[in-house]
């Protein structure tokens, strides 16, 4: 039976593992949390009790963490992957990450002979439970070739966008443009509102022009509801657009738009809204204007 590493197994790695083992893999899994490591052993994994035990008997050692600081520790820390990964390891770190935390993971990787690619994901805990989940990959075309089967197990597309770093750097592109795309939906619909038009009737008239997108649809019916419920929580989309303004500032690029939603964001989670959908961006026009968006 093929081998295969798995380290963080929370709302999205919990169901990549599952379906890893589903398709016939020996799924080493390890989480810093025992509960979840317990869970994927019941889902077919077989549970480890440490990062050692998975580097030690892994080719391929997938990983998918909160964010910069845990994937570094993980990797590179004490008792972390580079200490234990024979020579010629894969390393395929699938979290949402800064790009520049990828390319000196790699880098550092790289100097003892173990590979590593970025390959963070999009279409959330759904996709990620019936294994539909899109891929954005950076690294070496050969290494991305390695990792493609698992990737059609965990997912239905997957592209190799560029040079390490590329994945999470497509990753951000994403989470700018539907964070700003839901801020001038809630912004437009509150206009409607407070000018005396019906909103619902105004999502309906416009939603199959120009303005019409993946993003209204989702989020629109959501707004006229009231219906707040995660989906993908703003507190996750402020780590994002924190990614994408240091990497704004470290590349000399200009976000005005991010840094404006990512006030907005701030704003709701000092709020206690956190861990709302991010569709709750509508919340902070409510606030702002006292009138409410509703069917
Ligand atoms: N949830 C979503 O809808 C979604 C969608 C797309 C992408 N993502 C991204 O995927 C990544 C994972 O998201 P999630 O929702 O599964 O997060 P999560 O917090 O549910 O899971 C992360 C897991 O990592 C484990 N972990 C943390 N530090 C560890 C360590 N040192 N060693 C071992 N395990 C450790 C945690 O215990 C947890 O189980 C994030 O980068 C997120 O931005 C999430």
């Amino acid at each position: 039976m093929k081998k295969v590493g798995f380290i963080g197994l929370g709302i999205m790695g919990s169901h990549m593992a599952a379906n890893l083992a589903k398709a016939g893999y020996e799924v080493w899994a390890y989480d810093i949390v025992p509960a979840a490591v317990e869970k994927a052993a019941a889902n077919g994994c077989k549970g480890c009790a440490s990062i050692q035990e998975v580097a030690e008997n892994n080719d391929v050692i997938i990983t998918m963490l909160p964010n910069s600081p845990h994937v570094k520790a993980v990797v590179l820390g004490a008792g972390g992957v580079l200490e234990f990964a024979k020579k010629d390891t894969l390393v395929v770190d699938m979290s949402s990450i800064a790009p520049a935390a990828s390319a000196e993971m790699q880098k550092a990787c790289a100097e003892k002979g173990v590979r590593m690619i970025d390959a963070p994901v999009s279409g959330g805990e759904p996709k990620a439970a019936d294994g539909t989940l899109a891929i954005m990959v950076g690294g070496e075309e050969k290494d991305f070739e390695q990792a493609k089967e698992y990737f059609d197990v965990m997912g239905s597309s997957a592209v190799l966008v560029g040079p390490i770093g590329s994945g999470n750097t497509c990753k951000l592109t994403n989470q700018i443009i539907v964070a700003v795309n839901i801020a001038a939906l809630a912004e437009g619909l509150m206009l409607a509102e407070r000018a005396g038009a019906d909103p619902e009737k105004v999502f309906n008239a416009i939603k199959g022009g120009l303005a019409g997108s993946t993003v209204m649809n989702a989020k629109a019916p959501m707004m006229l509801d009231g219906n707040f419920k995660p989906g993908f929580k703003i507190d996750l989309h402020i780590k994002d657009l924190g990614n994408a303004l240091d990497t704004g500032y470290g590349t000399g690029t200009p976000l005005p738009l991010t840094a404006e939603v990512m006030q907005m964001m701030q704003v709701l989670k000092a709020d206690g809204m956190g861990q709302n959908d991010h569709s709750g961006l509508l919340k902070y026009y409510e606030k702002l204007t006292g009138s409410e968006v509703r069917r």
